[in-house]
């Protein structure tokens, strides 16, 4: 009998062309069926899931300050970079996603 069936190889997938970004801002994106948020911060260029972790917000909906972004339903605050719970009602990180900018694209590895 043979093992189970490998998983699927993750790949650079391309995303947003950085100058379709808000500078500055958060830039609400979707592929396939993933609602993704695309920070334009002081740091660079990260990605995270959309959704809060603590309720149904839209982050992109929120306040980004270049470094954090606050959930527009009971602001709680994450780190846009790390991913970390920062504030209240938040507790469990956000799901970030490798990024990076290649040929002027913003590309994620999924
Ligand atoms: S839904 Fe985001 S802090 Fe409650």
């Amino acid at each position: 009998m043979t093992s189970a069936a490998a998983a699927p190889e993750r790949a650079w997938r391309d995303l947003i062309e950085v100058s379709r970004l808000e500078k500055g801002d958060v830039t609400p994106v979707s592929l396939g069926t993933r609602d993704l948020a695309v920070y334009d911060g002081a740091g660079g260029i990260t990605v995270s899931h959309a959704r809060c972790t603590h309720g149904a917000a839209n982050l992109c909906d929120g306040y980004f300050d270049g470094r954090r972004i606050e959930c527009p339903l009971h602001q709680g605050l994450f780190d846009a970079r790390s991913g970390a719970a920062l504030a209240s009602p938040a507790r469990r990180p956000l799901r970030m996603i490798q990024a990076r900018v290649h040929d002027g694209m913003v590309q994620v590895l999924l």
